[in-house]
């Protein structure tokens, strides 16, 4: 490539931008593939490079923590945080302090929850975008105020009528989707968290926390179909929707978003205690 035709240093970091890449992970490179690999010997520890000079030795321990530990080890940290857990304020804390998941080295805030834990709708998202990063609450940007439009349609209010939180707590870097090993990372604290606010009705928002949560695979197709999830100690009916960024990008798609509105009120009149008032607003 000639020298005039080289990018300078703003289109390039412009066109990084555009490509999703909104974030400078760390300034040392890791061998993502060696902390991938299963082994034999899931306690023994990896070694690490040793911090170059002027290099922060606090911050650099954080991304090394979670790529020092074997995916399967993880999960397995995971579940043992999880399960001991005996609050959803417990839980939190046991989120704060776990080092399994890489994606806490790159996140500003853990994003927990959002609404009323004694809700009887709890919905599920997929994982922070940059706007709930920053705030440290789930479905506060753009989407977040489509979901909450969604939820006013059929009588719900954000703070009141549900409970409102990720498969992932942390933002995956440059809002890509989390990794399947992500996902089963922190899938022990998501379960947990569904099984300590017991709710009466799970909505699982967008494909992977459909995925993750329910088994589901192609949203278009299992969205707005009713089914069971089992907390761990009762089952509880259960349903996939669009996620809303996707029906920004996809307007036409709201009307199907809006028959999984009203199909939810009305699992929610029938188990008693139906939202007031009666859906009359369109979800634009
Ligand atoms: N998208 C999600 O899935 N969750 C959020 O909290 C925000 C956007």
């Amino acid at each position: 490539m000639s020298l005039a035709l080289a990018p300078s240093p703003a289109e390039l970091v412009a066109w990084y931008a555009e490509m999703g890449i909104t974030e400078a992970l760390d300034e040392t490179p890791h061998d993502h593939f060696a902390a991938a690999q299963p082994t034999s010997e899931p306690s023994r520890p990896r070694p690490t490079l040793p911090p170059r000079a002027g290099q922060s030795p606090a911050l650099d321990a954080r991304p090394n923590a979670a790529a020092a530990t074997a995916p399967e080890d993880a999960a397995v940290t995971a579940r043992a945080m999880a399960q001991e857990a005996p609050t959803l304020e417990a839980l939190k804390e046991a989120l704060a302090r776990f080092e399994g998941c890489a994606l806490k080295a790159t996140a500003k805030h853990l994003v927990f929850a959002d609404g009323n834990p004694q809700a009887r709708v709890m919905i599920v998202g997929e994982a922070p975008g940059a706007d709930e990063d920053r705030v440290g609450l789930p479905f506060v940007g753009r989407s977040g105020q489509l979901l909450d439009r969604m939820l006013g349609a059929i009588g719900l209010a954000r703070k009141t009528d549900v409970y409102i939180a990720n498969l992932l707590p942390w933002r995956p870097p440059g809002n890509r989707t989390p990794t399947p090993q992500e996902v089963a990372i922190c899938l022990p604290f998501i379960q947990r968290q569904i099984q300590l606010a017991n709710p009466d009705i799970l909505v699982c928002v967008g494909g992977p926390a459909a995925q993750g949560l329910l088994g589901l695979t192609g949203i278009l197709a299992s969205r707005g179909k009713w089914s069971e999830y089992d907390t761990g100690t009762r089952r509880i009916r259960a349903m996939a929707t669009l996620h809303p960024a996707y029906l920004l990008r996809q307007p036409l798609q709201k009307r199907l978003a809006w028959r999984d509105m009203r199909s939810l009120k009305a699992a929610l009149e029938a188990a008693g205690g139906a939202p007031e008032p009666a859906p009359t607003a369109r979800v634009d």
